[in-house]
């Protein structure tokens, strides 16, 4: 019985075998973040010679980027981004995706814009019907907060802040529980467009294209129609 780290490590090794067919010498490469993403790192990391440098999401991937010696370019300097490689805290079988739970969500959501194809990895715990058992983080200019918590509970959401937590971007998350999240992408829609808030947590506009997703079978691809998963 794999443990889910072990879990986490299979599918970050499938994820850099895959990246590596999209990869060309020249190509810079968007990196997520997160414990499934670090273990992602590890993996490209004896590769890094195979493409020219990553876009970080996150001063914590940025770090052990650095330290496993791949290149972390600004997002300012890179045209072309074949790939974007993240985890998230949930994916459906539409490939909407909750992220966020380790606060980097902005900036996810920027690289991620970039990139040509956004390929998330999870153990297959993440993989739900209905979006929302995760609490939706929403993250927040500070001055905004009690407003935005208002907004949000309009929506039908719970809205807690995340005590004690400062995103890179030095901004607050709201942990937003009770959603039971049907219509994905028109739900980011209205929450993006509450003043005050940075981005919502919600990647549904722009969903994921391809999952890899762990289980103790194997690892398996999930396409967007999200009926067909074969092995890989
Ligand atoms: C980081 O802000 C998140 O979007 C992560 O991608 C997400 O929380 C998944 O993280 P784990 O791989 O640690 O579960």
């Amino acid at each position: 019985m794999l443990t889910q780290d072990e879990l986490k490590r299979k599918v970050a090794e499938a994820a850099a075998q895959y990246a590596l067919t999209c990869l060309q010498k020249d190509s810079v490469l968007g990196v997520g973040t997160g414990s499934t993403v670090d273990c992602f790192i590890d993996a490209i990391a004896p590769f890094r010679d195979q493409f020219r440098a990553a876009v970080s999401s996150s001063e914590r991937s940025t770090q052990r980027m650095r330290q496993l010696g791949i290149q972390v370019v600004d997002l300012n300097e890179v045209d072309d981004m074949p790939l974007y490689v993240d985890g998230a805290d949930e994916i459906d079988r539409g490939m909407n995706m909750i992220k966020g739970g380790g606060g980097a969500l902005t900036r996810e959501k920027i690289v991620a814009s970039v990139a040509q194809r956004f390929v998330c990895i999870v153990d297959e715990s993440k993989v739900v019907d209905t979006l929302g058992r995760f609490p939706l983080p929403v993250e927040t200019i500070p001055m905004a907060r009690r407003v935005v918590a208002k907004r949000l509970r309009e929506l039908g959401g719970d809205p807690q802040l995340r005590e004690g937590f400062i995103t890179d971007n030095g901004c607050e998350i709201l942990d937003v529980a009770g959603l039971r999240i049907t219509s994905p992408a028109e739900l980011e829609a209205r929450i993006n467009d509450i003043p005050g808030v940075v981005s919502c947590g919600l990647f549904a506009i722009s969903g994921a294209d391809l999952a890899l997703v762990s289980s103790q079978e194997g690892v398996r691809r999930m396409d967007r129609d999200g009926t067909h998963i074969q092995d890989i």
